[in-house]
């Protein structure tokens, strides 16, 4: 996690309409000079103030049209920032209004593991032929650090939003017949599960264990006295789940979904992909963010939801519908501190410095990691659904 100096004292003294009178002030002296984005997990007291708001992907494809703008304030976490940086031009300077605000699934996710992975992967795997189906495509969810993105862009791999997961691993095996998958296990299991691929052709690989605590086949030139079929088989494994979460999704249990078909079986469980398989099963509909957005807007008066994502999106649904009955689907506050660090307050002094002609706060990534993780992310943006699709 990058360290985020303190504020100076000005900032605390400010009440809430001072702050709010005070960012509208210097949004309307940046004028067209900037843009705010907004991802949808941020508090509504920050969200008010975005030009754009959305999903992972939405920001993304957003971020790419943004050429006139001269500054990106990304009201979301350091990835987004990152790709933000990756996709504008070097004239655009992407500020990220708490350094702080990181994300724990991108974070176990480190490049040295990732290439420590991809040779052992690449040796149990020796012959990339795509007959045999043995060639591993890398694919990141855009959850990752850039580092990891350009490592996929490089090994002919791509990055994928929940939104757009599918769409991306169906062109992962046009390109090779197995995918390593990071850094969310979750939404790689729950993706190729809804394709069909059963949950043994998966395979856990855990960077904390030695050769991810898989175990590689043993090579024979005798097809017949080849490797046993095990679960633990990466040669029989079609798809590679990196060992990561998201520990706001990772809140949710079976245990709830019962709790709920109990006390109410006409209430709907809608979820996001994230969250564990076991979850999914037993929710009636998953999918990202937007997905979540549209399938609420999109539904009758009277409809009762049990919603599995995080809380800000959650209460701003009960407060946009009040025609339909919205709870959390946990009974505790699924809450991203992360997200959550982005406030007023650092949104002010950003805003401030730039209006004294300072960047604070500016995410770059060197030249190199970016020309490759372009190439990972254009291929993402390549396999878009024109709607956001259900992964369940
Ligand atoms: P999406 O924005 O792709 O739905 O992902 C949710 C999330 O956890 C963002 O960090
Ligand atoms: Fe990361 Fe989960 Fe927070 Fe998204 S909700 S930023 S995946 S910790």
């Amino acid at each position: 996690m990058l360290f985020q100096p303190p504020l100076p004292p000005k900032y605390s003294a400010l009440t809430e309409e001072e702050m709010g009178q005070a960012i509208l002030e210097r949004k309307r002296v940046l004028g067209s000079r900037l843009v705010i984005l907004g991802h949808h997990y941020q508090q509504d007291e920050v969200i008010r103030f975005a030009d754009f708001t959305g999903d992972s992907l939405k920001l993304s494809q957003i971020g790419a049209q943004q050429k006139d703008a001269e500054f990106i304030v990304f009201c979301g976490v350091h990835f987004m920032a990152e790709s933000a940086d990756i996709l504008t031009d070097d004239r655009v300077k992407v500020i990220l209004p708490d350094l702080s605000a990181g994300c724990s699934m991108a974070d176990m996710a480190e490049i040295e593991q990732v290439e420590e992975a991809w040779d052992f992967l690449t040796d149990a795997c020796p012959e990339p032929r795509r007959d045999c189906g043995v060639t591993v495509i890398p694919i990141t969810y855009v959850n990752s650090a850039a580092s990891i993105k350009a490592f996929c862009g490089g090994h002919g791999g791509a990055c994928c939003t929940s939104s757009n997961a599918r769409k991306v691993l169906e062109w992962a095996f046009t390109q090779g017949g197995k995918v390593m998958f990071l850094p969310d296990q979750h939404l790689g299991r729950n993706t190729a599960y809804g394709m069909g691929i059963p949950l043994d052709r998966m395979v856990i690989y855990d960077p904390k264990l030695p050769r991810g605590g898989l175990t590689a086949p043993i090579r024979t030139p005798s097809a017949s006295a080849g490797p046993k079929p095990s679960d633990r088989n990466v040669r029989d494994a079609k798809v590679i789940l990196w060992k990561g979460h998201c520990s706001v999704h990772g809140l949710f249990t079976e245990a709830q979904c019962d709790e709920i078909r109990r006390l109410d079986p006409e209430c709907r469980i809608l979820v996001h992909p994230e969250c564990k398989w076991e979850v999914v099963q037993k929710a009636d509909l998953a999918g990202s963010t937007e997905f979540i957005i549209r399938t609420v807007r999109e539904a009758p008066p009277g409809s009762k939801w049990a919603i599995g994502t995080e809380i800000h999106l959650i209460n701003r649904l009960v407060h946009e519908h009040p025609e339909q009955s919205i709870r959390s689907l946990a009974g505790i506050q699924c809450l991203c501190t992360t997200m959550y660090r982005i406030d007023m307050k650092h949104l002010l002094w950003c805003l401030d410095e730039l209006v004294a002609g300072r960047v604070v706060n500016q995410i770059h990534v060197d030249p190199q990691t970016k020309r490759l993780a372009l190439v990972a992310l254009q291929r993402m943006l390549a396999n878009v659904n024109p709607q956001p699709v259900a992964i369940k």
